[in-house]
């Protein structure tokens, strides 16, 4: 057998195998979501984890659609567990796979550190439009993404070890106008960072994006947030994270204040140690295009 280690790198997927908050959302969702002799897609399979719950839970056919070259590591885990006879594995894209037969569910898990990099929106709508049957399921139906402006030390200390220091005076040159353009690189597209338990946040959240997968066709969006300071503080950026409604009643965030998963939070730093009192008005502007590329601007 050749290994997809040869051309793929398998380190990231040892991430998903130790992500059990994940892992164990999905499968309450599937244990729910899945009903007997269910055909179901698993669109962006891996090696096979979320097909073989959905064989777990009594699906009667998984079809596990991956585009990097799993097939044969991901059979061999089939067979391995016994379920083999159920799970078919189809090598490619799930855009230019033709000739599936309906299905009764779709399960995915093909999200970036803010869900949107990876189109999981455009591909479960296409998916949606010719593979589901009408009345079928989604997992997850539903994903909403939230901001908030944050206190963070270990934020500050980032900032500050990167952007602190005299660059006002560098061996007698003056290189603040380099350190203005490190800054906004930083932020740019984002910077992703583990805050869990270690961010405060000065406002309550805002939902930028709320998505429909039954619905919603593109990821593009523009949003702007309104948030009014609920405790003072020293505002060191916003955070933003998402929260995956994988159905009846289970969630799945990545906020900083929940659980850790394998995801970051994405973070836009803020310069100058700005402290912001109860009352004070932010703004945190937010798009997404097609470029697969974050823009976030706040005042
Ligand atoms: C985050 S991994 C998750 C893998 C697996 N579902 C799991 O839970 O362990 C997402 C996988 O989806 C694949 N993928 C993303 N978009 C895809 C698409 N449109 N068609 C097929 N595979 C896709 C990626 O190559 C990657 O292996």
């Amino acid at each position: 057998m050749r290994s997809p280690g040869e051309t793929v790198m398998l380190g990231e997927y040892t991430r998903y195998v130790h992500d059990h908050i994940r892992t164990r959302a999905y499968s309450r969702a599937l244990a729910k979501a899945v009903a007997p002799g269910d055909r179901v897609l698993d669109l962006g399979s891996g090696f096979g984890l979320l097909s073989m719950l959905a064989a777990r839970y009594g699906a009667a056919e998984v079809f596990a659609v991956e585009q990097l070259p799993f097939a044969p590591l991901a059979a061999a885990l089939a067979a391995d567990n016994g379920v083999a006879e159920r799970i078919r594995i189809i090598h490619g894209n799930s855009a230019c796979i033709d000739g599936l037969p309906p299905v009764d569910l779709i399960v995915t898990e093909i999200f970036g550190q803010l869900a949107l990099e990876e189109f999981a929106v455009e591909y479960i709508a296409d998916a949606r439009a010719r593979f589901l049957v009408r009345g079928g399921r989604i997992v997850p139906a539903r994903l909403e993404i939230f901001f908030a402006p944050i206190e963070s030390p270990h934020l500050a200390a980032l900032i500050a070890s990167h952007f602190g220091g005299n660059w006002a005076d560098v061996e007698g040159f003056d290189l603040r106008r380099l350190r203005q353009l490190c800054f906004e690189n930083l932020a740019s597209p984002y910077a992703v960072m583990k805050l869990n338990g270690r961010a405060r946040f000065l406002a309550p959240p805002k939902l930028g994006r709320d998505i429909d997968f039954y619905q919603d066709n593109s990821s593009a969006f523009e949003a702007s947030c309104r948030f009014r300071v609920e405790s003072g503080g020293r505002l060191d950026g916003f955070v933003g994270y998402f929260v995956a409604h994988l159905g009846r009643g289970v969630r799945l965030s990545t906020g900083p204040n929940d659980p850790e998963t394998h995801w970051g939070q994405v973070i836009i730093p803020a310069a100058g140690n700005r402290r912001v009192r109860a009352g004070d008005r932010l703004t945190l502007e937010c798009s997404f295009d097609l470029r697969k590329s974050w823009h976030f601007r706040y005042s």
